[in-house]
């Protein structure tokens, strides 16, 4: 075991060294400066890397490099970099590394945010436009307001729970969407595995910035799982079969009752159908592998951005009663007591817009794009969206919340620079597919709420203000850790409003 170890070792020290060697005389943008052979390990860190990138960024400029082990890291720090690399450049930086932990060991490879930039990537795509496209989406507005109202029913029901509604909106409404399956509890079967894996791809395997040295030193796959430091790989088999789970069950559930024509048509069962419409006999094996791959991974993609955003919507609110205030006094004003806020209020209600820009901008809630990360010139690039929000030239007093900031007049090029929506989806060819259906979700979601309920910080049985105690530590998505919020009916209006819809639908 010993000569198992020491060639272990004498290996990595070569592999590091002549990765390390090839690189010498390269010129390389500025970063902190590494330690020998091991690099910036000691700079990275679980939790909030992208405070620590930001701080780099003020040193270093707008590129910075580290590497770890050899392999090198690239934090692209502003909107300039990312949109020359990946927008104009887009056919040689879309691709992304090949992560022996994640994708061949955890079985993650053919998740759309994994996959490398080529065929199976392109038709991927080409399968989420379909069905997330701007006018796909539009398809979905009704239900939109169904789940929405659904949504706020629940939590004035029980608002202490709140955020279990919250949960059961994000997930219900995309397994309903992809694959036709209706959420009946906070407590669902599906919901929860699809948490529990989420959890797994976002804070265990993706910890500590989502290297793992078998990405450093591909041929520790090798090593044989009784071998001291195999740990690894008996982590990743747990949770391979929990992501084949995954994949699988809603998958194989929808195919069974296609078979019995029971099924609710969605995204799955419409690209099955299309194909079997087209003539094919059997849905060939390539359609059913893309569209099950697909499928899964715009669900695991929506869970944690939806719940996110909802939930930095209550924070600014609770934080800013005057933004509320006058939030609500819009709504009152355009839609009146006598009825709940549709889509079609939209182009009346700009205030509402300049909030929902706002809370984009100041939630961030991938601040790191950590999934993007692509060979540039052989080292892994990584987008500080988190920076790039907090801009001040853009965004003057960027850390604070400001919806009015987005009310001042400027031309349409600077209009254009300062949507976050340009920053918080990514750039270029693996752009979020889901940004159109949280344009709209999380604006109806967003306005109901306000029309209904008011939003303010709670209070102990003493009455004395509980201050929202929120900490960051999901290492992917700037999730805000659960807080206590004080939600009730605005009015007896809005509650009795409220409850006829359970009888509408
Ligand atoms: C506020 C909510 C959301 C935010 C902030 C967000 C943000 C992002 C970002 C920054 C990326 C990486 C883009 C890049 O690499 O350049 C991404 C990728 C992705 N998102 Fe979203 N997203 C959100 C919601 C959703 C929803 C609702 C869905 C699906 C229904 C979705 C599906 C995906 C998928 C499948 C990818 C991988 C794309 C690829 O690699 O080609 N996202 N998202």
């Amino acid at each position: 075991m010993n000569t198992l170890f020491s060639g272990l070792v004498v290996l990595a020290v070569l592999y590091v060294w002549s990765r390390h060697h090839k690189f010498r005389n390269a010129v390389l943008p500025p970063g902190p400066k590494p330690l020998p052979l091991v690099g910036n390990i000691l700079d990275l860190t679980a939790r909030e890397l992208w405070l620590r990138v930001e701080k780099w960024a003020r040193c270093f400029g707008d590129i910075v490099y580290i590497h770890v082990f050899g392999q090198g890291l690239v934090f692209l720090n502003t909107q300039q970099a990312a949109v020359d690399l990946l927008e104009k450049q887009g056919s040689i930086y879309s691709d992304k590394p090949s992560l022996v932990m994640a994708g061949e060991l955890c079985g993650c490879e053919n998740m759309v945010a994994f996959t490398r930039y080529g065929d199976f990537a392109r038709r991927q795509r080409k399968l989420m436009h379909e069905a997330l496209g701007a006018s796909a989406v539009r398809t979905f507005l009704p239900l939109l307001e169904i789940e929405t109202h659904a949504l706020v029913r629940g939590i004035m029901a029980d608002p202490k729970d709140y955020i279990g509604y919250i949960r059961k909106y994000a997930g219900g409404l995309t397994l309903l969407v992809i694959y036709g399956y209706r959420v009946t509890s906070n407590e669902d079967p599906y919901l929860m595995l699809a948490e529990e894996c989420v959890d797994i791809l976002s804070n265990r395997i993706a910890s500590g910035g989502g290297i793992w040295p078998v990405d450093i030193f591909p041929f520790l796959k090798h090593l044989p799982l009784w071998a001291p430091g195999s740990g690894f790989k008996h982590k990743a088999i747990e949770w391979r079969a929990k992501m084949e789970e995954f994949v699988e069950k809603p998958f194989q559930n929808l195919k069974e009752q296609m078979k019995n024509g029971t099924n609710v048509p969605c995204f799955v069962s419409h690209l099955m159908e299309s194909s079997l419409e087209r003539g094919d006999k059997a849905v060939d094996q390539q359609r059913e592998f893309d569209v099950k791959w697909t499928a899964n991974s715009m669900y695991s993609a929506s869970l944690d951005t939806t719940i996110t955003v909802v939930q930095d919507f209550l924070l600014a609110m609770m934080a800013h009663p005057e933004v509320l205030r006058k939030a609500q006094e819009e709504i009152d004003r355009v839609v009146g007591p006598g009825r709940l806020p549709a889509f079609t209020d939209r182009p009346n209600l700009p205030y509402i817009d300049c909030v929902m820009s706002e809370v984009l901008r100041w939630g961030c809630p991938v601040p790191l794009d950590l999934w993007k990360m692509m060979f540039i010139t052989a080292c892994l690039s990584r987008k500080e969206l988190w920076k790039m929000l907090r801009n001040e030239e853009v965004y003057p007093d960027a850390h604070e919340f400001k919806p009015e900031r987005f009310l001042v007049e400027v031309d349409e090029a600077t209009a254009k620079r300062r949507d976050p929506r340009n920053f918080v989806f990514g750039f270029g060819r693996r752009r979020c597919p889901g940004n159109h259906l949280i344009e709209q979700s999380f604006w109806i979601v967003m306005t109901t709420i306000l029309a209904t309920l008011d939003i303010s910080k709670a209070k102990d049985e003493n009455g004395n203000v509980l201050e929202p105690n929120v900490v960051y530590e999901n290492s992917v998505f700037r999730s805000p850790s659960t807080f206590q919020c004080d939600l009730r009916p605005r009015t007896e209006q809005a509650l009795k409003i409220m409850r006829q819809t359970a009888d509408a639908h």
